[in-house]
C-alpha cells in the first residue's frame, strides 16, 4: 500500500480510498443496468462524483457502456452539446484511436458546412464544431441511441454538476430538448447529478419544469461514523502510526461527517505526528485550528456579499436556532428585522448554498463554516 496516499480530500476518490457506499452502489448499479434514469443530489464534496465513478466501475460491461461528462464548464446549450458528443463518441468506441473516424462520420453525415472551418472567435469555435447552422439539438440528443442500437448494449450517460444545466441563459427551452428526445430513448438511460439543491430541486421537483420527475431523485447521505472509523484507523496503522477509535470518531462528529473534511482533517492530524506515535486530543484540536485556518479565506469571500440581516441570520443559527425565526423573542435578540423578512434571509442564503432547509429544520451546509463563524462570534 505504500504508493497510495492516506488520505485524498478535494478530488474524486477510488479504490484505497474509497469508502463505504455499499447500499448506494446497489441501487445506482441495478438502475444503470435496468435502464432507469437517476438524479443524485448533495451539497458539495460528499461523494457524489466518486460514488457514479465507482458505479461506472461495477456495472456489468457486457450489457451496458457507461459515459460519464463533467460540464461544469459548460456556460451555453452548445458549449453542452459538444461536450456531450464528444463523450459520447470517445467513450463508446471500442477502440480508443478510433473515435475520430466515427466522430468524421458522425459530424460529415450531418454536416457538408462542417468542413469551412469554423469563424474563429465564435462562441460556437469548439472542440467538434458542432453549431446551430450544423446540427439541431435533436440531432446531437439523438446520437447515443443511435450507438447504443447498433453496438446491442445499453447505454448510461452520466452528467456530473448538472446544475449548470439549470444555470444556463435559455436554460428552459434546452431542458425541454432533453426532455422530448431523451423521454423516447429505449436503450440509453441517464444518470444526472451535481449539488447546488437549490437550482437541482428546480429542475426536477418543480410540476411546470421539463425535466420534472425525470428519474429515480435520490439525495446521498453522509457516511457513518464506524466506517469512517474504520478508515481512519486502518489508514493511520498502514503507516505504522496509531489513532484510537474515540479519537477517529471525534473527527466525524467535529465536521458532521461530512466526506472530504473527515479526509481532510485526518490528513492534517495524520501529519503531526511520526511513525511509531499515537494520535492524542491536543492533535485532534491543533488539527480543528488547521483546518479553520486552511478555510478561513474561502470563507471571508463567501460572507464578502452578504448583508448585516444576512449575516445575523447566520449567527442566529450558528446559536443553535433551526426554527420558528419569526419569533419576537428570537427576531429581536439576533436583529433579524421584521417577520415578513425572515423568508427572504432564507432564501439568499439557500441560493447561495450557505443554509439548507431540511422540511423541518434549517443549518447550515458546511460544518466548518459553522465553526469558524462560532469562533468569529
Ligand atoms: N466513498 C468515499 N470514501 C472516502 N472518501 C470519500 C468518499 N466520497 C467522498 N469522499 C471524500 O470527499 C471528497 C469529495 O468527493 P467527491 O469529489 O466525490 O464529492 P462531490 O460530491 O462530487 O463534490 P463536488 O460537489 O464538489 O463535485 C473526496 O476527495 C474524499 O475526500
Ligand atoms: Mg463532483
Amino acid at each position: 500500500m505504500s504508493n497510495n496516499k492516506s488520505f485524498v480530500f478535494g478530488v474524486s476518490v477510488s479504490d484505497y480510498n474509497f469508502i463505504g457506499r455499499e447500499t448506494e452502489i446497489r441501487q445506482l448499479k441495478m438502475n444503470f443496468e435496468e435502464g432507469i434514469n437517476t438524479i443524485l443530489i448533495s451539497p458539495r464534496r460528499w461523494g457524489k462524483t466518486s460514488l457514479v465513478k465507482r458505479v461506472c466501475q461495477e456495472v456489468d460491461k457486457e450489457k451496458v457502456i457507461t459515459v460519464f461528462i463533467d460540464i461544469f464548464r459548460c456556460k451555453s446549450e452548445y458549449e453542452f452539446y459538444n461536450t456531450l458528443t464528444e463523450a459520447i463518441l470517445k467513450q463508446t468506441a471500442s477502440r480508443s484511436e478510433l473515435w475520430m473516424e466515427n466522430a468524421r462520420e458522425f459530424l460529415t453525415r450531418l454536416t457538408p458546412k462542417i468542413s469551412v472551418s469554423p469563424e474563429p472567435n465564435s462562441e460556437f469555435a469548439l472542440s467538434l464544431g458542432i453549431t446551430p447552422h450544423t446540427h439541431t439539438p435533436e440531432e446531437v440528443l439523438q446520437l447515443a441511441e443511435d450507438i447504443a442500437k447498433r453496438k446491442g448494449k445499453r447505454i448510461v450517460v452520466c452528467i456530473d454538476e448538472f446544475q449548470q444545466i439549470g444555470e444556463m441563459p435559455n436554460c428552459l427551452s434546452l431542458q425541454k430538448w432533453l426532455r422530448s428526445v431523451w423521454q423516447h430513448q429505449q436503450h440509453v438511460s441517464y444518470c444526472l447529478f451535481g449539488s447546488k439543491k437549490h437550482t437541482m430541486m428546480t429542475v426536477f421537483q418543480r410540476r411546470n419544469m421539463p425535466l420534472y420527475q425525470f428519474g429515480d431523485l435520490k439525495f446521498l447521505g453522509k457516511i457513518p461514523t464506524e466506517t469512517w472509523t474504520h478508515y481512519i484507523i486502518s489508514h493511520f496503522a498502514d503507516r505504522h502510526r496509531s489513532i484510537s477509535s474515540d479519537l477517529a470518531a471525534k473527527i466525524c462528529l467535529t465536521v458532521d461527517n461530512h466526506s472530504s473534511y473527515v479526509q481532510q482533517l485526518s490528513w492534517i492530524i495524520f501529519s503531526l505526528i511520526d511513525e511509531g506515535e499515537m494520535v492524542e486530543e491536543r492533535h485532534l484540536q491543533m488539527g480543528i485550528d488547521a483546518l479553520i485556518d486552511s478555510q478561513e479565506q474561502l470563507f471571508m469571500q463567501q460572507i464578502e456579499p452578504l448583508t448585516a440581516y444576512q449575516m445575523n441570520f447566520l449567527r442566529c443559527i450558528v446559536a443553535g436556532n433551526h426554527t420558528n425565526f419569526g419569533e419576537s423573542r428570537i427576531r429581536e435578540t439576533f436583529n433579524l428585522g421584521s417577520a415578513s423578512n425572515i423568508a427572504r434571509l432564507k432564501s439568499a442564503l439557500i441560493e447561495r448554498d450557505l443554509i439548507e432547509n431540511d422540511g423541518l429544520e434549517i443549518h447550515i451546509t458546511d460544518p466548518i463554516f459553522s465553526l469558524w463563524l462560532t469562533r468569529r462570534g
